[in-house]
């Protein structure tokens, strides 16, 4: 595959104002109240009044209220709809707002609307890094299980009152259902509209709206009842105890093929697999336990001295894998991890460390339990993590440099370099743990560092790997050796090594984050999960994840084809499939990591989708997966340009293809879950302006 190189752009970063600290005061204050023997009703709405996150005093509060009233339990019945409803209210247009009467929106809300009906901005964020509890479409004062619980409990009485109110509420989200397939017939009609002007990143998008996510109210009746639960049955047979508690589940539990590292847990492929468990209504099942037991679980394994040969890996990495043994001469469990010495190619996996930060967060998103990101080892084994990227050293970019095979792809695939998979969950990584970490001691000149590498990284990324039609013109334009600081192609890309492929791909409509950037070296390559994290973690502006949509949409048949998802596009083959891969057997063309088909991935392509306000794009690839996944024995991948084949040496009830199914089903069932997986978007980060420099 040839390489190239480009780039183009000026544009300031911004300067940050200073970190917002993660503090307890709210809690203390709350506990001097709780001291005057207060009421647990005054006291709980003394902390929604000081807007504080729900802490464990609060969720002892709740308790209390709850067991005092049972009224008040009774009445939640509503609260999922009225979640659902409230989540598409505040992502509603203020145009579309403008169709509701004020008095009766607000009625249902039984609280001051966080927007006006004029108003479209009705983020609780500032512009700083939001803190935990004060999601858009969240609202604070109601616990998430207790909306959850409500599901599927039978009719109870109602009074008069009440009975109105819900009356109110069916109303009103008939009048969100019916906007929401307008929504959906308008959304649908997009790949069939003239095309847009080229999104470059310059463009103006005025009418994105980043969480339209009211649309997906509509695809709520999409269930499919018997694979959901044949998901759910097998996802609990994956389970890995330890001592007696679950801590993972294992990656495949295929009985006709060798285990080989199969049945162990590993790190990346419990995130879906965590956050199904953290999804799932606690009435249905919920498991966050799991969740916390893992991640103790890995801390612990982080800690082990790690050495590979002679060499002793860096303290803060994360295992790749972990499994259970059973010592009978000792009479006890026992775990082995393995940190990449075991693993093909003997690479330390990257990505380990950030998704454990990642899957942190949404823990305690999700459960509001605070207790576990601020314990102190928990600090410290993020700390560790954190230091590992955030070394000085002889870099000139933000990116992280790393081997190849250092992430889901695990085995030699040109990787090597400034992968994209790594920098966005880098990014995200990042972010998470700006929101978790506590400015104690060191954590404030870590903080520094981070705010400090957010913005370089962010404007790097938006700006060098960024490519869509107008981009892709540019860097064919290239003048080449420039030397000055002024010179536009900077990183000296040679335009004759664009490959042909892309030209062809790249629609008028749509963009992405390429795979990689570094000297003179360009990889075009288009790689799922970077640009799904990407969006995910708002590493990319609003305009450029749309346009990331828009290219899906156009090049559906090469992306998703038959069956989701392509890890990545195109497939190296012939010469480049020799030199790039060392002719990896594995990876021949169309298979496994060499343009393979993941089914796992449908939850990182929902989510994205939700986020974008396009879950309809989510629904059809769904819908493609559950006409074959089930029948086909949840394989880990599948071959072939449409992905038609199930994969030469794909494990069956592979568990992320289980657990990645039941994720996207739960996002789009409620897609207020997405806010347990997604960052809003980093108000002090600059957006990026492409102009021309003079040298040009
Ligand atoms: C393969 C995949 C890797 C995955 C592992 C377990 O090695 O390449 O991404 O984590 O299997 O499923």
């Amino acid at each position: 595959m040839r390489d190239i190189i480009a780039v183009t752009k000026e544009s300031g970063a911004v300067p940050l104002p200073s970190p917002t600290p993660f503090s307890r005061d709210g809690e203390k204050e709350l506990e001097a109240f709780s001291g005057k023997e207060m009421e647990p009703a005054d006291s709980l709405f003394y902390l929604q009044q000081k807007e504080e996150r729900r802490t464990p005093i609060a969720e002892q509060l709740l308790e209390t209220l709850e067991k005092e009233s049972d009224e008040a339990s009774e009445k939640s019945s509503d609260f999922s709809a009225l979640q659902g409803f409230k989540s598409a209210w505040y992502s509603l247009p203020s145009a579309e707002k403008k169709n509701f009467k004020e008095d009766e929106v607000s009625e249902c809300f039984e609280e001051p609307l966080l927007g006006s009906l004029e108003t479209d901005d009705v983020k609780s964020t500032h512009n700083g890094e939001a803190p935990l509890e004060s999601r858009e479409g969240e609202n604070p004062s109601i616990p998430k299980e207790k909306c959850q619980d409500s599901i599927g409990k039978g009719e109870s009485y109602k009074s008069q009152e009440e009975n109105e109110s819900t009356e109110k509420l069916e109303k009103l989200n008939k009048m969100v259902r019916v906007h929401s397939y307008e929504k959906i017939v308008d959304d649908a009609s997009v790949a069939h509209i003239p095309l847009k002007s080229c999104a470059s990143i310059g463009t103006n998008f005025e009418n994105f709206e980043p969480n339209s996510i009211y649309s997906a109210i509509k695809l709520n009746n999409t269930e499919n009842t018997a694979m959901m639960e044949e998901a759910w049955e097998t996802l609990k047979k994956s389970y890995v105890y330890y001592k007696g508690l679950p801590v993972g589940t294992l990656a495949a539990m295929d009985p006709t093929a060798e285990a080989l590292n199969y049945n162990q847990v590993f790190v990346r492929d419990f995130v879906p697999s965590g956050l199904a468990c953290l999804m799932r209504p606690a009435s249905a099942g919920g498991d966050p336990e799991i969740v916390k037991n893992f991640l103790l679980k890995t801390l612990h394994l982080q800690g082990w001295e790690k050495r590979i040969d002679n060499f002793t890996l860096g303290e803060g990495v994360m295992p790749a894998s972990f499994k259970v043994l059973y010592d009978s001469h000792r009479q006890r469990e026992t775990l082995v991890a393995d940190f990449g010495g075991s693993a093909i190619g003997r690479v330390a996996p990257v990505d380990s460390g950030f998704w454990w930060i990642i899957l942190l967060r949404s823990y305690t998103k999700c459960t509001h339990d605070y207790t576990l990101s601020e314990k102190p080892e928990v600090q410290r084994g993020m700390k560790l993590i954190l230091n590992l990227c955030l070394s000085d050293g002889f870099d000139t970019f933000p990116t992280l440099l790393c081997a190849d095979g250092c992430s889901m792809i695990d085995r030699r695939m040109g990787i090597y370099g400034y992968p994209i998979e790594i920098q966005a969950l880098f990014y995200f990584a990042l972010r998470c743990s700006r929101q978790m970490l506590k400015p104690e001691r060191d954590g404030k000149e870590l903080i520094k560092r981070i705010d400090k590498r957010i913005t370089a990284l962010s404007y790097h990324i938006r700006n060098y790997y960024w490519l869509d039609f107008t981009q892709l013109n540019n860097i064919y334009r290239y003048k080449t050796e420039e030397y000055s600081h002024t010179a536009v192609n900077k990183f000296n890309v040679i335009p004759e090594s664009i490959p042909d492929w892309v030209f062809d791909f790249m629609p008028l409509r749509g963009g992405y984050l390429i795979g990689n950037v570094s000297p003179a070296r360009m990889d075009f390559r288009w790689f799922l999960v970077g640009n799904c994290i990407a969006i995910l973690s708002s590493l990319v502006t609003p305009a450029q994840a749309t346009t990331i949509m828009d290219l899906i949409e156009e090049r559906w048949e090469d992306l998703i084809g038959e069956m989701p998802l392509k890890i990545v596009y195109p497939a190296l083959e012939g010469h480049d499939w020799r030199t790039v891969t060392g002719f990896d057997p594995k990876n021949t063309r169309w298979s496994y990591h060499n343009g393979g088909t993941w089914p796992a991935l449908i939850w990182l392509l929902t989510a994205a989708c939700i986020k974008t306000g396009r879950p309809q794009i989510a629904k059809r690839a769904i819908e493609l997966l559950e006409q074959r996944l089930s029948k086909d024995g949840w394989p880990e991948y599948y071959d072939g340009k449409a992905g038609r084949y199930v994969g030469k040496q794909a494990r069956r009830y592979q568990t992320w293809s289980i657990s990645g199914y039941l994720v996207a089903k739960l996002m789009i069932e409620n897609p207020a879950n997405l806010l347990i997986i997604s960052l809003e978007e980093d108000k002090r980060i600059s957006k990026p302006k492409l102009t021309r420099s003079i040298s040009f």
